[in-house]
């Protein structure tokens, strides 16, 4: 992507347009509605689109996204759920990051997709939706001293979040949910699978014969352990992302709701003030910002990544890169944890698998045309219909318990009807995956230099614990221990790449040889209690230190939750909406305004 940098003065005048919102491909149409903004949101992707939705229902707000990646209109692998897999990586909605050699799986550099679209991740994230533990959350508000963040504080936000919607199929869905637990008027749709797998009853049958796998029935109830029924951002076998919601045309028809794609925010300025309230980007011209907040919605490898190119960050290693460190916080970037993730899948007795019409073209274009048509089949559902979340009990005879309470999970399996990636060209499968979900190593995002269009580095040091390396090894005998459950006698014949009586040995070799991440990063710009030596934001999400900027997305997790994170993210933007509502009331909107909307001169370098 080329990226031209011109010098040019952009005129940002005082009071709000006529014009309604909209979402626009140039700054150059920007520039011609002559609006000011009072909050500038650098992401439009998971949170960023929260906090655009809820800042513009005060008509008296007006709010920019700045979006780098393009629009999610119109594109197949994005819109319909089972191709998720092929949104990323390498396509023109991702970011194309790949992360440092893991040093616990073989010196791998793995792909590191991340939303370069409208929506951010949740554009193009597999779309299992599960909130986490209560005991997570309990841990966010001990963390960070703020009883705000606790479960039952932001059971709230969870349902203003969450407009739950049924199956795509309409299908009886009583005794595979907990209706009690579930928003249904939010924003953000949510259903149980779609379309039935061969597999569901022995699944769920499984979870019967043996009691180390209890049925879970519901597990955004805050309690996750068990196996149940997935339930994921999916409406009438469609997509639910932050862009197809959050920004629905009703919400962008509001006069106060802007969004420009294709802007690259490149630094966050210091404003004679003091404040770091301008914002830079890059576009087919470059320009800058300055509103009365800005609020850092980029993901937790894009905040971090904009944060220290802005002189904000450990000093000694900016100067360094020779960047000039204006605000001295050395865990920017610090405490990347992620979950990481091992495919393993089992040799079935039956042809009734995924594999058998992805190896024909005929009917993968029969179940393409039957969703295109109908929004029925195959299509309609994200590759697995069911997920558990579990404990290993002799854990803490080795180990310092990692989960956030006895109640939290330390692995999760995930149930799939067929082989997760390409079909070998033979065989049939079932997978029962394994995740860990309670790492206790931690990684990094740093910078390789100060060019502000550079990758930064990112290492989020899989398995780097021996913890983590015993957690994925007892998930693996899990998952077998549950393949071998009566109820797949029969069916299931053996595990793909390792036996059933593999040694410990044998199943860390394979783990180093296949494991990946399920692409959760989280935590680089931690909240921690006000004057806490560590961190990056205060409880209210503001930068500590720092007047003007907030930052809103995952990035702000003190703990990675023990469940897939869009949801977490989701809630953790609803509430800071308030927040920021709570501060900036109309009337001293009207104050601000006065003071802070001159000129604002673009393009020096
Ligand atoms: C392939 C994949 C599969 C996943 N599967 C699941 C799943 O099934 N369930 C689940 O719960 N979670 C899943 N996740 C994780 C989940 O999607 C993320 O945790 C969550 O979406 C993070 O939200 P965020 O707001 O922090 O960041 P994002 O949603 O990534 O938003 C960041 C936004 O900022 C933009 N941006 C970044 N830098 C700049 C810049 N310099 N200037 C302007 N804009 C910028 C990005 O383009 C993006 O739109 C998955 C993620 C991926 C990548
Ligand atoms: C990622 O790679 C794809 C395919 O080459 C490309 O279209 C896209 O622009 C790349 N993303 C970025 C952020 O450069
Ligand atoms: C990482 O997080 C822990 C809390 O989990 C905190 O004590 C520590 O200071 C953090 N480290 C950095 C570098 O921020
Ligand atoms: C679901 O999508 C199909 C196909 O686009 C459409 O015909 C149908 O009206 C939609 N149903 C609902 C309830 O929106
Ligand atoms: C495969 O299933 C059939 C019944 O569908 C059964 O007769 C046969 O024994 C099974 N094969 C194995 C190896 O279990
Ligand atoms: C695995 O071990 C069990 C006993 O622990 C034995 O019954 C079985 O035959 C062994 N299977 C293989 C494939 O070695």
């Amino acid at each position: 992507m080329a990226y031209q940098w011109l010098s040019s003065i952009l005129l940002l005048a005082l009071g709000v347009s006529g014009c309604s919102g909209i979402i626009l491909q140039n700054i150059a149409d920007l520039t011609k509605l002559k609006l000011s903004f009072d909050f500038i949101i650098v992401g439009g992707g998971t949170a960023g689109n929260v906090i655009a939705n809820r800042l513009s229902e005060c008509p008296d707000h007006s709010v920019l996204v700045l979006e780098a990646g393009g629009s999610d209109d119109n594109v197949l692998n994005i819109q319909m759920p089972f191709f998720a897999p092929r949104a990323t990586p390498g396509t023109p909605q991702d970011w194309n990051y790949t992360t440092t050699p893991q040093t616990a799986l073989n010196g791998r550099s793995l792909p590191y997709p991340r939303g370069f679209v409208l929506g951010g991740s949740s554009s193009v994230n597999y779309m299992v939706y599960t909130r986490g533990s209560k005991e997570d959350f309990d841990r966010f508000s001990k963390v960070s001293g703020d009883s705000g963040w606790s479960w039952d504080k932001l059971v709230p936000y969870m349902q203003k979040n969450e407009r739950f919607v049924g199956a795509s199929d309409h299908h009886n869905i009583n005794g595979q949910y907990n209706p009690a637990v579930h928003g249904f008027s939010g924003i953000n749709s949510v259903s149980l699978a779609g379309f039935p797998s061969p597999i569901d009853s022995r699944v769920i049958q499984a979870t019967t014969q043996l009691k180390e796998f209890p049925f879970n029935l519901d597990m955004n109830s805050g309690s996750t352990l068990g196996m149940g029924w997935g339930q994921s951002t999916i409406k009438n076998g469609t997509r639910s992302s932050s862009s197809t919601s959050y920004l629905a045309p009703e919400f962008l028809s509001r006069p106060n709701l802007h969004v420009l794609l294709n802007a690259r925010v490149t630094r966050i300025l210091k404003t004679s003030t003091g404040a770091f309230q301008t914002v830079e980007f890059v576009q087919d011209l470059n320009g800058a910002f300055h509103p009365h907040e800005v609020v850092l919605s980029a993901g937790s490898v894009g905040t971090p990544n904009i944060l220290m190119h802005s002189g904000i960050g450990n000093p000694s290693k900016l100067t360094s890169l020779g960047i000039k460190p204006l605000v001295n916080l050395p865990s920017v970037g610090q405490n990347l944890s992620d979950h990481t993730l091992l495919f393993l899948s089992y040799f079935v007795n039956s042809t009734d698998t995924w594999e058998t019409w992805e190896r024909s073209p005929t009917l993968t274009q029969q179940l393409l045309n039957q969703w295109s048509t109908s929004r029925t089949g195959q299509f309609v559902d994200l590759p697995l219909n069911h997920l558990g979340f579990f404990r290993i009990p002799t854990l803490v005879n080795q180990f310092k318990d990692p989960a956030s309470g006895p109640g939290t999970s330390h692995y999760e399996l995930i149930v799939s009807n067929g082989l997760l990636g390409p079909p070998p060209p033979t065989g049939n499968f079932m997978s029962v995956s394994c995740a860990v979900v309670a790492p206790t190593a931690r990684g990094s995002v740093t910078l390789s230099s100060s060019n502000v269009l550079a990758d930064p580095v990112i290492n989020p040091n899989l398995l780097g614990s021996p913890a983590d390396v015993f957690i994925m090894r007892e998930a693996i005998k899990s998952s077998m221990r549950f393949a071998s459950a009566p109820a797949f006698a029969g069916y299931v014949l053996s595990p793909n790449g390792l036996n059933f009586n593999s040694t410990d040995a044998e199943i860390d070799a394979f783990v180093r040889a296949n494991a990946g991440t399920v692409f959760h990063p989280a935590g680089t710009a931690s909240m921690s209690p006000k004057g806490a030596t560590w961190g990056v934001v205060d409880p209210d999400l503001r930068v500590k230190g720092v007047s003007g900027l907030r930052i809103v997305d995952l990035s702000v997790a003190p703990f990675i939750p023990a469940a897939h994170t869009q949801a977490a993210t989701y809630i953790i933007a609803e509430r800071a909406a308030d927040l920021i509502k709570s501060i900036w009331g109309e009337n001293d909107l009207q104050v601000v305004l006065k003071t802070q909307y001159i000129y604002t001169e673009v393009g020096k370098h």
